[in-house]
C-alpha cells in the first residue's frame, strides 16, 4: 500500500516505509514506464557518500511526463500559459501538444549537436518553452543547467563554467511587470568568459532588438521550421544525471546539485500527488520560478508526470496591481495554489479589498515552500485566501532534497500553524544536539538532520564530491545534514526554525553570505565587509553588510549606492544589501575569525546582550559597531 487517503492511511504507510524502504519504494515505482526493470532498488553509503535508486533501471522521464498520457489524456490540458500582461491571451497547452512542442526543441537540440551527457544551459523566463526546453534536454539524455533569469552575468559566468555547458538557451528579452529585461544582452557579456558554449538558441519573446553572433547564435523559431514533431526518447540509466541546479553555499562559489533520473522521477510524483491529494482535473499553480528547484519538481516534473493541469505564470504579483496572484487564481479557477511566504506577507500588506473583489472558491488546497513562515500570515493565508476552509501545506524541504521532505498532506495531517508537521514516508529526520547525539525523545530542538537516503536526493556536488561530503555527511557522521535548525513538539510535529550556518534567505531565495561578501569587496573603496541576515517585515530576511573601507567615505549615500549596484551587477538584484553601515573594524577573534554572532545581533537591533565579547582581538570595535548601527 503506498496511496494515503486517511491519516490511518499515513501511519501505515509511513511505518511500512521506515520498516522496508525498498519495498515500498519498489511499489512505488511500478506505476511508471521504465524501459529495463531496476536489478537493485537501493544501494547506499552514507560514509562515502553514495545512493544509487533503482540501479539498473532504464527509462526516459519524458515519456512518463508526456507520451503515456497521450492514450488516456492527450486532449487535456497540460500546462496554462499567463502572460505577465493580463491583457495578452491566456495559452492552454494540451499533453499532445507539449508532447510535440518538446520533440521539435529535441530535435533542435540534436541538429545543433547536443549529444546525450551534454550540459544544455537554459536562462529564460517563465514561458511554456522554458518547459520544453528543459524536457527536451531529458528526452535525449542532456543535462539541464536551469539558472534563474534574474541572476546578472557574473552568476551566469559561474554556472556555465562550472558544468562545461556546450548550448544555452535563452530568450531575447523577457517582462518583469513594466520592465523589459535585455536576457541576451546578458547572455552575451556572459559569454565573452564562458570559453565551452558553442551554440546560442534564441528564442523570440520581447521582440527586443538583439545582436546575433554568426556561427553560434540561431533563432529558435527559424530552427523548428526544418525539425521533425517526433523524437524518439533515448534510453538512459536510473542513475544517469538529469539536471544541475545550483545553490549558494554557506562558503565558496555555488554548488552544482546533481539530480539523477529515476528516484527523482518516482519522488516528485509520488510526493505531488500525495500532498496536495491531487485530483484529476484540477487546476494546480506553483507561483515559483522554474529557476528553482520548486519550479523543476512541481511546476514541471511532478504535476506533468502525474497528468495534472499545471499553471505558468510569467509575472509578478505587484504588478499591474496587488490583486493580480488573485486575478489568475479565480480565471484559471485554480484549485490548488502553492506559492512563498514572503508573497503572501507582501501581499496581506495590500489593502483586503484586492482579494475581495475575485471569487476564490475553486482553491481547496493552499500550500508555502522557502522559508519558515510566521504565524501571522499562515492566518492571513488560511483565513483570506482559504476562506478558513482549505488545509495549508507548509512544505519543508531543499534544492539538495529534490523533493517534499517535511510536510502535512492536505486535508490528513492535522495542521499547525508555522508547522512543517510530519515526515513523508520514507523520510527519517533526526533531531541532533551539539554534541553530535541524537535526540531520541519528543519536545526538543536542535539540528534536522536525516538518516535514510530517499530516492530524490541530491547524488553529488558536480565536479566536487569531496565538498558535497564536507558540507553534508561530515557534521554527523552516517546522516545528511540539512543546514537547519528544528524543533520537535510534543506530539512529533517539526517545525523549521531556519538556517542554522551562513546561508539567508531572502524572500525564498537561498543566498551564501560569503557570496555577497566577495561581491562587495570588488568595489574598489572596500577593503573587506561582512554579511548578516536580519528579520526583514516582508522578505523573511534582509541583507545587513558592514563594510570596512579603505577610506573614510565622504559620499556614504552615493557609495552604498555604488555598492548595491556592484552585487547587483555580480550576483543579481536579489542579493543586493538593504542596510549598509561602514565601520572601522569587525570583530574578530584572536585566530581572525568574524564573530558573527555579535554582528547578527545588532543588525536585529538587539545590542543590549551581546555574550562574552573579551577573545576579541579589539573589544572597542562592538562599541563603534553598536552606536552606528542602522
Ligand atoms: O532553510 C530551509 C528553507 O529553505 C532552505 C532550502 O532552500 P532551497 O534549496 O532554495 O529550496 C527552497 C525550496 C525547496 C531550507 O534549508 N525552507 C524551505 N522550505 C521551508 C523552509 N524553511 C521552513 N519551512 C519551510 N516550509
Amino acid at each position: 500500500m503506498t496511496t494515503i487517503r486517511t491519516f490511518e492511511d499515513y501511519q501505515q504507510v509511513y511505518r511500512n516505509s521506515v520498516e522496508d524502504p525498498e519495498s515500498f519504494w519498489a511499489a512505488v515505482a511500478e506505476d511508471f514506464q521504465w524501459h529495463r526493470k531496476w536489478d537493485t532498488v537501493l544501494e547506499w553509503d552514507f560514509h562515502k557518500p553514495e545512493v544509487k535508486w533503482f540501479s539498473g533501471g532504464q527509462l526516459n522521464i519524458t515519456e512518463n511526463c508526456l507520451d503515456r498520457h497521450l492514450a488516456t489524456r492527450g486532449d487535456q490540458t497540460a500546462i496554462i500559459w499567463e502572460s505577465n500582461d493580463p491583457a495578452e491571451e491566456s495559452r492552454y497547452i494540451t499533453y499532445r501538444e507539449a508532447y510535440h512542442e518538446v520533440c521539435r526543441v529535441a530535435n533542435m537540440l540534436k541538429a545543433n549537436g547536443v549529444e546525450k551527457g551534454d550540459r544544455v544551459c537554459i536562462y529564460m523566463p517563465m514561458i511554456p518553452e522554458t518547459a520544453y526546453a528543459m524536457l527536451a534536454c531529458a528526452r535525449i539524455g542532456a543535462v539541464h543547467s536551469v539558472v534563474f533569469a534574474g541572476f546578472s552575468s557574473g552568476s551566469l559566468i559561474d554556472r556555465i563554467n562550472d558544468a562545461g555547458c556546450k548550448v544555452v538557451m535563452t530568450t531575447d528579452g523577457s517582462y518583469r511587470g513594466d520592465k523589459v529585461i535585455q536576457l541576451k544582452s546578458i547572455v552575451d557579456e556572459a559569454l565573452e568568459k564562458c570559453p565551452t558554449v558553442e551554440r546560442v538558441l534564441v528564442a523570440r519573446r520581447t521582440g527586443t532588438r538583439v545582436n546575433m553572433k554568426p556561427g553560434r547564435d540561431a533563432w529558435w523559431d527559424d530552427e523548428l521550421k526544418t525539425v521533425s514533431s517526433e523524437c524518439p526518447a533515448t534510453v538512459v540509466d536510473s542513475e544517469d544525471l538529469l539536471f544541475i541546479l545550483y545553490t549558494s553555499g554557506s562558503t565558496g562559489k555555488p554548488k552544482g546539485m546533481v539530480h539523477t533520473c529515476g528516484g527523482y522521477m518516482v519522488y516528485t510524483n509520488y510526493t505531488f500527488r500525495t500532498v496536495f491529494q491531487y485530483q484529476e482535473g484540477q487546476v494546480y499553480w506553483c507561483t515559483a520560478d522554474v529557476g528553482w528547484i520548486t519550479g523543476h519538481s512541481y511546476i514541471v516534473y511532478g504535476p506533468l508526470s502525474a497528468g495534472a493541469i499545471t499553471l505558468m505564470f510569467e509575472g509578478v504579483p505587484s504588478w499591474p496591481d496587488m490583486g493580480r496572484f488573485w486575478h489568475v487564481a479565480e480565471k484559471h479557477r485554480v484549485n490548488i495554489f502553492y506559492t512563498a511566504p514572503t508573497a503572501i506577507r507582501s501581499l496581506e500588506k495590500a489593502p483586503l479589498s484586492y482579494v475581495k473583489q475575485y471569487d476564490l472558491h475553486s482553491i481547496k488546497v493552499l500550500g508555502t515552500v522557502g522559508e519558515p513562515i510566521n504565524e501571522e500570515a499562515w492566518h492571513w493565508y488560511h483565513e483570506h485566501i482559504g476562506r478558513g476552509q482549505c488545509p495549508v501545506v507548509d512544505t519543508w524541504w531543499q534544492t539538495e532534497t529534490g523533493g517534499f521532505m517535511i510536510s502535512p498532506i492536505a486535508n490528513i495531517t492535522k495542521l499547525k500553524p508555522a508547522f512543517a508537521t510530519l515526515p513523508l514516508p520514507g523520510v527519517q529526520p533526526a533531531v541532533m544536539d551539539e554534541n553530535g547525539k541524537e535526540l531520541m525523545t519528543n519536545n526538543i530542538e536542535g539540528r534536522l538532520a536525516i538518516k535514510f537516503p530517499w530516492p530524490s536526493m541530491a547524488r553529488t556536488i558536480y565536479g566536487d564530491h569531496q565538498r558535497f561530503k564536507d558540507t553534508y555527511f561530515s557534521t554527523f557522521k552516517g546522516k545528511y545534514f540539512t543546514g537547519d535548525g528544528c524543533r520537535r513538539d510534543k506530539e512529533g510535529y517539526y517545525r523549521i526554525t531556519g538556517r542554522v550556518d551562513d546561508i539567508i534567505i531572502v524572500s525564498g531565495h537561498n543566498l551564501g553570505t560569503a557570496e555577497i561578501e566577495s561581491a562587495i569587496d570588488e568595489h574598489s573603496a572596500v577593503c573587506e565587509s561582512a554579511v548578516v541576515g536580519y528579520p526583514h517585515d516582508i522578505k523573511g530576511q534582509g541583507v545587513y553588510a558592514y563594510v570596512i573601507c579603505y577610506d573614510k567615505p565622504h559620499e556614504e549615500e552615493n557609495l552604498r549606492k555604488e555598492i548595491r549596484e556592484m552585487v547587483a551587477k555580480i550576483i543579481g538584484p536579489i542579493a543586493k544589501p538593504d542596510k549598509i553601515q561602514f565601520v572601522s573594524g569587525l570583530p574578530k577573534t584572536r585566530s581572525g575569525k568574524i564573530m558573527r554572532r555579535i554582528l547578527r545581533k545588532v543588525a536585529e537591533g538587539d545590542t543590549g546582550n551581546l555574550g562574552d565579547v573579551t577573545t576579541l582581538l579589539d573589544p572597542a570595535v562592538v562599541d563603534e559597531i553598536k552606536a552606528g548601527a542602522l
